[in-house]
């Protein structure tokens, strides 16, 4: 074997999860189904089971066989797979020989075809590996994935003869009730022959069922004497998501699996019962995660952070030695040493850089905050540039929408500054290096470097000293710690 070819079957109604989203789209730790199994097919490379396969093996991108709600999983996989296209969904084995034409094209021809189903997002890349090892060492025709599972499970079983061979695999709808009490079942990962997988994936009649199901041809092997070899695996690794029971179980053992990921590579996790990383979240060493956590999304988080508890962060960066205590992160980047809350909320495009510090009931949105700078308590900064060392005084507010125009405006403030408490700052409006504003001002023109304005309206009132003693310089602003 040289060569293989992954086909994915994606192309089934999902009935059972009475939804209007295709089965293979349903978020499983923040990644749809097909794409927990996609990420296994494409490391198959670097597992250890692969290294020991003497052959060099070549594999493409896999092919999803599309076809109900074909679009919506288009539409989120683009260019990441080849695809075919199964018309009529008649079963798992006319949903592989759609993708016949696909596989064909290939250059180099693959001699083995691996096939995975799309709702079995807990298989891993090392198990995938053993299947196409064990059926290289075994030159079998068929090689497929078995778990142990128990008698009430909707999975094939695995019918066996006096001597242990595999014989067929039964779907529950057809097994007699001697078949259901068979333990071992299907896991629906399976490697062909290509050439023998075509020839008699075209010869299968129609089963009882009315469909073409791709586990008749095991008897069909079976009864051509033809070496069919089984690869044992747990069964968390094949669990199956058809309805939505199945999906929960499977989020909780996929979320487990992440925990201990992280925990093993040095992140301690105080709860992990409460505590939710969705499969895309990288965290370095020695960072403390508290209870009631949840880490969503693409985000990174650096070390020696301290998180939680009650701290959602989505899609975001965190730099080193971080301090978030319930807190909300959305698309949000912190720099080094940033401390926030409890009670701090970042939205979108929200950046703090390194060693801010941000109160509690605070608000940033679509802001860049400047290393050193202070946001002290029940402050809300929107649209606006903040430079280094800028104290924003306790409930100073950006009132960057203007609800006339519809349009929002920057504000900006300038290193050094000292915004005093209760400022409202009305952009489009710059706040100058060094300069200062009252408590409880209005600010709705430009404020020049190294002065201080106060009032309502907020007004020059003198020249600041250029020294940075404020105490000395402004006794009158009543600033906030
Ligand atoms: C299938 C296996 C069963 C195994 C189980 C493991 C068959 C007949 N049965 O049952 O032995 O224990 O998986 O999880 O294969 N699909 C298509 N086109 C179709 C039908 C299905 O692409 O016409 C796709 C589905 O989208 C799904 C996969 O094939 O991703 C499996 O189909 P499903 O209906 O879920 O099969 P099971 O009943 O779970
Ligand atoms: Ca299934």
């Amino acid at each position: 074997m040289n060569t293989y070819a992954t086909v994915v079957l994606a192309a089934g109604k999902g009935t059972r999860m009475r939804s209007t989203l295709s089965k293979l789209l349903h978020p499983l730790a923040g990644q749809p189904l097909l794409a927990h199994v996609l990420k296994s097919v494409e490391t198959i490379p670097s597992t250890a089971a692969f290294a020991s396969l003497r052959a060099s093996l070549t594999a493409s991108r896999p092919i999803v066989v599309l076809g109900h709600k074909a679009e919506q999983v288009l539409e989120a996989f683009g260019d990441r797979c080849l695809y075919a296209r199964q018309e009529e969904q008649l079963g798992t084995g006319h949903a592989v020989l759609a993708a016949q034409d696909a596989v064909d094209a290939l250059d180099p021809l693959p001699e083995t075809v691996l096939v995975c189903y799309g709702d079995t997002p807990l298989v891993r890349s090392e198990i995938l590996a053993q299947v196409l090892a064990e059926h290289s060492a075994r030159q079998a025709t068929i090689t497929f994935l078995t778990a142990t599972a128990d008698t009430s499970s909707d999975y094939g079983r695995v019918v066996r003869d006096s001597h242990g061979q595999v014989r067929e695999i039964v779907e529950v709808k057809r097994a007699t009730p001697e078949q259901l009490s068979i333990t071992e079942v299907n896991s629906g990962v399976y490697c062909f022959d290509r050439a023998w997988l075509w020839k008699s994936l075209t010869a299968l009649p129609r089963n009882a069922a009315g469909e073409y199901y791709l586990t008749d041809l095991i008897a069909v092997a079976g009864a051509q004497e033809r070496a069919i070899a089984t690869v044992q695996g747990s069964f968390d690794e094949s669990l199956g998501v058809n309805n939505r029971v199945q999906l929960a179980e499977a989020e909780q053992i996929m979320r487990r699996r992440i925990l201990e990921q992280h925990m093993y590579a040095g992140v301690t996790i105080i709860d992990p019962a409460t505590t939710y990383i969705d499969s895309d979240v990288q965290i370095a060493s020695d960072t403390v995660l508290l209870p009631n956590t949840i880490i969503t999304g693409k985000t990174t988080i650096g070390s020696w952070c301290r998180i939680g508890p009650g701290t959602t962060i989505d899609q975001s960066t965190i730099g080193d030695r971080c301090v978030i205590r319930n807190s909300a992160l959305e698309e949000t980047v912190l720099e080094d040493e940033v401390s926030m809350g409890p009670f701090s909320h970042c939205r979108p495009g929200a950046h703090l850089a390194r060693g801010v510090r941000m109160g509690n009931f605070g608000e940033i949105k679509n802001s860049y905050v400047g290393e050193g700078s202070d946001v002290h308590h029940f402050s809300y900064l929107g649209d606006a540039t903040v430079g280094d060392h800028v104290n924003i005084g306790a409930g100073t507010i950006t009132s960057n929408y203007n609800g006339l125009t519809k349009q929002k405006y920057r504000t900006t403030i300038g290193s050094g500054a000292f915004i005093g408490c209760d400022s409202v700052l009305i952009p489009p409006v710059t706040i100058g290096d060094h300069a200062m504003t009252g408590a409880s001002s209005l600010v709705n023109k430009d404020i020049p470097a190294h002065t201080l304005a106060y009032g309502v309206p907020a007004r020059v009132a003198r020249t600041l000293p250029t020294a940075t003693d404020e105490d000395a310089v402004a006794p009158e602003l009543g600033k906030q710690e």
